[in-house]
């Protein structure tokens, strides 16, 4: 006879708690602050001089023909709008689009991206490691722990200077085994602003296609920093020397469509025929994941970029919030020589050379909320927020 032990199975009961996410609980801390003059620049959402996140002129009319003409919503596979790839495609790869090396497809968002490439990579090899800077964006080492790879973190920034710490950036990859990953930011480094210059990337790339790693750039802010093209040019650049990439891109905020989870993810190996089967496993890793992508926001980018009068309309919007995060920029730069390293940063964020107990302080007497780490959104604000803001800023930093 069998002897049954009744020990108490493991269950949902027995999870451990979760650490919050700090960004997460500061929205709810912006949200429980009845101070009319609070400022908040902490969320990730371009704000426009009013100090609000619209929609884009441009989504919303590809909004309306969809409703017009859209006919059914029947599945559409794995690689969700194969058209908004297509169009995205010279985007992105400039030069490049037609090399027949790199395929891509349609993800929920840069995250969803993301957690599909470091997929690919551990299903290829889980024993690469990934060479990772810091600070980095928080979501990239969990989703690196997620899919099992091991981090290398190297010091990226110097903050108490506003720059790049580039030889201990070049000495980490120079340390990297081939196979290793290197992830870079493609553009609008978050959270620092802190963009590697056109000769900085020359160096990068030569160091990571000598030292055989694979790149894995990250590129979620496209147009927000310098242009479109100019953007890409490190993509484009690595893409000049290495036969293996991953590339993992987000329209969420180029398109202002943050909700609606826009994203790509571009694969390159030796061959087309490589990328074949590479991508066979991709789609394969979606499936299991989410089987596909959401269409709404990938078929409005779709109609967007198919119609020209759209796609023009499209880069003045661009262009606009573009200017608006550089001119702010310039703004907060010019306040102060200890922040002036602010308008040299590209993209949404900088980091402020605040203590903790500085960012509290902020919090507690001027409304003003930021990351713990001094991360602050440059257009979180409105523009009738932004003198206070540097009046804040400033009196903080102290004599
Ligand atoms: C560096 C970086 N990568 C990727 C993403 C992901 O973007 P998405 O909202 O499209 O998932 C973000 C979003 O904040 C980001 O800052």
């Amino acid at each position: 006879m069998l002897t049954q032990t009744h020990a108490k199975a493991r269950g949902l009961a027995d999870l451990p708690p979760v650490q919050n996410d700090s960004l997460i609980a500061l929205i709810g801390m912006v949200d429980a602050d009845p101070r009319p003059e609070k400022i908040d620049v902490g969320v990730g959402v371009f704000r426009d001089g009013a100090g609000n996140t619209p929609i884009l002129k441009v989504i919303k009319e590809a909004e309306q023909r969809l409703v017009d003409t859209q006919v059914t919503k029947a599945y559409l596979g794995s690689a969700g709008d194969k058209r908004f790839a297509e169009l995205l495609r010279p985007i992105l790869l400039g030069p490049h689009a037609g090399d027949e090396r790199i395929a891509g497809l349609q993800t929920p968002g840069g995250c969803g991206a993301l957690r599909l490439g470091f997929e690919l990579i551990a299903q290829a090899n889980p024993d690469a490691r990934v060479l990772v800077g810091t600070p980095t964006w928080p979501n990239h080492p969990p989703i690196i722990r997620s899919v099992g790879l091991a981090q290398v973190d190297y010091p990226f920034y110097e903050r108490g200077q506003g720059v790049i710490r580039f030889e201990d950036m070049i000495a980490a990859l120079k340390g990297g085994e081939p196979g290793d990953i290197a992830l870079l930011h493609g553009c609008c480094h978050n959270p620092t602003g802190a963009d590697l210059s056109e000769e900085q990337w020359r160096e990068v790339v030569r160091v990571v296609s000598e030292r055989g790693l694979i790149p894995l750039i990250d590129i979620a802010y496209q147009g927000f920093g310098r242009g479109l093209d100019e953007d890409a040019f490190g993509v484009r650049l690595m893409l000049d020397a290495c036969d293996e990439m991953i590339v993992a891109q987000s329209c969420d905020k180029n398109f202002s469509c943050y909700r609606d989870r826009v994203g790509s993810l571009w694969v390159k190996t030796p061959s087309a025929e490589m990328t074949r089967t590479a991508m066979a496993h991709v789609h394969q890793i979606a499936r299991e994941m989410w089987s596909m992508p959401p269409d709404h926001g990938a078929a409005c980018v779709h109609i967007i970029l198919d119609d020209e009068e759209l796609r023009a309309r499209w880069l003045v919007e661009l262009a606009a919030m573009r200017d608006r995060i550089n001119s702010v920029r310039q703004r907060i730069a010019a306040a102060d020589p200890r922040i002036d390293y602010i308008g040299r940063q590209f993209g949404m964020f900088s980091m402020l050379p605040l203590s903790k107990e500085q960012v509290l302080k902020l919090r507690a007497e001027d409304a003003i909320y930021m990351a713990d780490s001094g991360r602050f959104n440059v257009v979180g604000m409105g523009d009738a927020q932004i003198d206070r803001f540097i009046a804040a800023v400033v009196g903080a930093l102290g004599n």
